[in-house]
C-alpha cells in the first residue's frame, strides 16, 4: 500500500465526444494498479469509491484495512454491464433482471445469490453479493479496461462522511490509497439505493437516489422498505447501521431549529446551520448578532440538497465548530434518502 500521498490526476470525457487520449492513458494506469492488487479511488455518479479487483481476496482485504472497516460489513461489486453481474451470481432472480434492464447503468445496487467465484471477504462470508453497474461512463470504461469487477465501498474511513469530491478522498484516506481519479463532484452526492432481490417481495435495504416508486415501476410490483429496520436492529445490510455518515463535529436535527440554534449560541457555542430558513428575518438577525454562527442555505430541491449535503458536512467539519444543526426536510418520498443520511449523522452525535 502507498505510503506517500497518491497522484490525483484529473479525468474527463465530455459528453458526446470521443474519450480524450489523456483520459485513456490515466484509466489504463489505474487499470494496471487494479490488476496489480492496488487500491484506486474512483469517481461514480453517487459518491467516490475505494476500488480493488473484486476477485483478488488480498486486494479486497487492503480495502478493509484502508477504511478501518469491520470484516462483517460486505462490499458492493461494480460491473461494466449485466453480463458481468451475472457472472458473479449463482442465480439471477427476476427482480434483479428487471432492475438491471430498466435502471442500469445507474445508482441502484441489487443483492443476489452469490457465485463461488466471489471471494468470501467481499460478501463478509454471506450467501449473497451486492452488485451495481455505475451510471458514470468513466467508471464503466475503467472496469472494462481493468477487465475485472471492482469491489468498492465509499472512499472514506469507516463511519465518516462519504466523499463527493477527489479532495474529500485525499483528506480522509490520503496515503492509504495508490491513486485517486478526479472527475469532479459527484452528480447525486449520496450512495446508491440497495435492493435485496433474494426475498419475495424484494426489499429496500438503503434508500438512495432512485426512490421506492421508481424501483416499483421497474419491477412492476411492490417492494418492502426495510431501511428503517436499522432502528430495530434487524437489518440485513450491516453497513446501514446507525453509526454511519457522521461528521466529527456533533450534529443535531432538532424539531425547532431556530430556537435550538439561538439556545446553542446563548451557551457560547460556535454553530454551523444548514437551513431552509436562511432568508428569514429571524435567521438574518441571529447571524448579524453572532460571529460564531455560520448559516448555509439549504437547497429546496431534494436532488440539489442531496448533491450538496456531504460536501457541506465536510466543509463545516473543517471550521472548528462546536455543533452542526441541520433542518430536517419534509417526510415525503423525494426526501427519504436525505432524511435517512441526516438522521444517521445525528444519531452518531448521541452516542
Ligand atoms: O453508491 C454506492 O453504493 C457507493 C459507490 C462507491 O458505488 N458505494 C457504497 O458502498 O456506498 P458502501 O460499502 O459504503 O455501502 C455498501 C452497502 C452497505 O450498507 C453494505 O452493508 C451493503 O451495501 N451490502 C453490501 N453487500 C451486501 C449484501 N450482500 N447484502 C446486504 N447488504 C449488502
Ligand atoms: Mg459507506
Amino acid at each position: 500500500m502507498a505510503r506517500r500521498l497518491p497522484d490525483m490526476p484529473r479525468i474527463e470525457w465530455p459528453e458526446g465526444r470521443p474519450v480524450p487520449p489523456s483520459t485513456l492513458a490515466v484509466l489504463d494506469r489505474a487499470a494496471e494498479v487494479i490488476r496489480g492488487g492496488g487500491l484506486v479511488a474512483i469517481p461514480t455518479e453517487t459518491v467516490y469509491g475505494l476500488a480493488a479487483d473484486a476477485l483478488d481476496a488480498d486486494a479486497v482485504e487492503a480495502i478493509f484495512r484502508a477504511k478501518g472497516r469491520p470484516a462483517s460489513n460486505p462490499l458492493i461489486v461494480h460491473v461494466a454491464d449485466a453480463v458481468m453481474a451475472r457472472s458473479l451470481a449463482a442465480s439471477w432472480p427476476e427482480p434483479a433482471a428487471r432492475i438491471a434492464e430498466a435502471l442500469w447503468p445507474g445508482p441502484v445496487t441489487v443483492v443476489v445469490p452469490r457465485s463461488r467465484v466471489v471471494p468470501d471477504i467481499v460478501t463478509a462470508g454471506g450467501s449473497t453479493v451486492a452488485v451495481r453497474c455505475p451510471g458514470l461512463p468513466l467508471t464503466r470504461l475503467l472496469i472494462e479496461r481493468a477487465g475485472r469487477p471492482l469491489a468498492a465501498p465509499s472512499a472514506n474511513r469507516s463511519e465518516a462522511v462519504s466523499p463527493t469530491t477527489a479532495h474529500h478522498v485525499l483528506e480522509g484516506l490520503g496515503h492509504r490509497v495508490d491513486l485517486i481519479l478526479d472527475a469532479g463532484p459527484c452528480r447525486h452526492g449520496i450512495e446508491s439505493t440497495v435492493v435485496d432481490c433474494t426475498t419475495v417481495p424484494p426489499r429496500i435495504l438503503r434508500p438512495g437516489p432512485l426512490s421506492r416508486s421508481c424501483i416499483e415501476a421497474a419491477l412492476g410490483g411492490a417492494v418492502v422498505d426495510r431501511s428503517h429496520a436499522v432502528e430495530e436492529g434487524t437489518t440485513r445490510s450491516p453497513g446501514t447501521g446507525a453509526r454511519h455518515y457522521a461528521p466529527r463535529t456533533r450534529l443535531e436535527a432538532p424539531g425547532d431549529p431556530p430556537a435550538r440554534v439561538a439556545d446553542l449560541l446563548r451557551q457560547g457555542l460556535r454553530v454551523g446551520w444548514l437551513t431552509f430558513r436562511a432568508a428569514d428575518p429571524v435567521t438574518r438577525a441571529l447571524a448579524a448578532a453572532n460571529d460564531s454562527l455560520i448559516v448555509v442555505p439549504a437547497d429546496p430541491d431534494p436532488d440539489g440538497f442531496a448533491r450538496a449535503l456531504f460536501a457541506t458536512l465536510h466543509a463545516l467539519d473543517r471550521r472548528a465548530l462546536d455543533r452542526l444543526v441541520v433542518d430536517l426536510p419534509p417526510s415525503d418520498e423525494p426526501w427519504l434518502a436525505v432524511r435517512d443520511r441526516i438522521r444517521r449523522a445525528a444519531r452518531e452525535a448521541e452516542d
